[in-house]
């Protein structure tokens, strides 16, 4: 094994191709060597979604040119890697299989390990890209598929205290934003039309905020949002349901994450750190109100740098490399599983009749 390891991790489990280069590091925090990320916000925004079709073919497209351009910029020839790492799951099986396959390849004929990742453990492990951070530490992970409260107990171990029964919060931004006539991905846009809106001028809904522990709940929102922007008639308007909307989210993660944090102690820890990561963990408002529930009730917030919240490889590459390290590899024969969990022992939530 090299001394410092070096790993190349590629993302493709949905709209973004993205292909990154790492290296360890006696600090324990690895050096980002490359970090590429290639989106197809152009291709998909006519259709108001990500197109699963369109999105592998464009991953085909593109994986060798990121790939080769990662390796540019890190100035990492092909036989200093260590090991290849990809997204195994979630996420939408044909655009995982492309980077899936291309990983295999890859590491078959460098004649070096190949290692599946868990996205949604990328996100939850992001942080230690840049700070030390010990287990076990409180997650909130805030994706466009994913909503959850987890104990991150080390890697591969998770205990999951809360899910979304419905929406996840990126989808609800997203929904969101669609209704205002922002064009997708709505979430950052939206943040920007709320920053010129009064948070006051609209009442919205709290999902089970009185119940379900710290489950999740944002269809509810999202029916409001449509009876309400019937009625719409200015851009003020807009802005003013944009900056209610931003409210109650804020609103709504600041309650539930009071409850996750009795949840979490309740095996008492030395040290009390909250992760807020995910695409959804970019946004300022949030950001700005997580941090101040956390001061109040004694822990610590951490946030990923705002390029690393987003899909991108580097938190590919990160688990990779800690996996690489226990010596934990993948067969060849590793399939693509667009339902991959964290907490496979977690029952399914979903709909508020399994709520009490
Ligand atoms: O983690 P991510 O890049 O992809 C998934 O794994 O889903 O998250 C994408 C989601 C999208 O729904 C996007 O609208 C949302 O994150 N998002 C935001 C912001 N930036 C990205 N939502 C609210 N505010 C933001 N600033
Ligand atoms: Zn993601």
């Amino acid at each position: 094994m090299n001394k410092s390891p070096i790993i190349l991790g590629i993302e493709t489990s949905c709209d973004e191709t993205a292909v990154s280069i790492i290296q360890d590091n006696e600090s324990g925090i690895p050096k980002i060597l490359s970090n590429i990320v290639s989106s197809q916000f152009d291709i998909h925004k006519e259709f108001g979604g990500v197109v699963p079709e369109l999105a592998a073919r464009s991953h085909v497209e593109k994986i060798n040119l990121i790939a080769k351009k990662a390796l540019d910029e890190s100035g990492v020839s092909l036989d200093k890697i260590s090991a290849v790492a990809a997204t195994s799951g979630p996420g939408l099986i044909i655009c995982l299989s492309v980077g899936l396959n291309f990983a295999k390849s890859l590491a078959s004929s460098l004649k070096i390990p190949f290692i599946g990742v868990n996205h949604l453990e990328g996100h939850a492990l992001s942080p230690r890209l840049q700070t030390n951070i010990n287990y076990p530490y409180l997650l909130l992970l805030i994706s466009g598929g994913h909503s959850q409260f987890l104990s991150v107990n080390g890697l591969g171990s998770y205990t999951r205290l809360g899910t979304t029964i419905d929406d996840a919060l990126g989808e609800a931004f997203d929904k969101t934003a669609k209704l205002l006539g922002i064009e997708f991905p709505g979430g950052p846009k939206l943040e920007k039309f709320a920053e010129k809106g009064d948070p006051n001028k609209y009442k919205l809904p709290k999902p089970i905020i009185n119940k379900g522990g710290c489950n999740l709940s944002f269809a509810g929102l999202k029916t409001a949002i449509l009876r309400i922007t019937k009625y719409i008639n200015s851009e003020q308007e807009k802005y003013d349901l944009a900056a209610s909307f931003q409210k109650t989210i804020e609103e709504i993660l600041y309650i539930k994450s009071k409850i996750a944090f009795k949840e979490f102690l309740k095996n008492p820890f030395e040290e009390k750190s909250f992760v807020v990561a995910g695409g959804v963990a970019a946004n300022n408002g949030i950001r700005k109100k997580l941090t101040e529930v956390s001061n109040e009730n004694g822990f610590k917030a951490i946030f990923p740098d705002i390029k690393l919240c987003g899909d991108n490889a580097a938190m590919i590459a990160l688990v990779g490399l800690e996996k690489y390290k226990i010596k934990k590899f993948d067969n060849m024969d590793l399939e693509a599983n667009p339902r991959l969990a964290l907490d496979a022992s977690a029952k399914f939530l979903k709909g508020s009749g399994l709520i009490y």
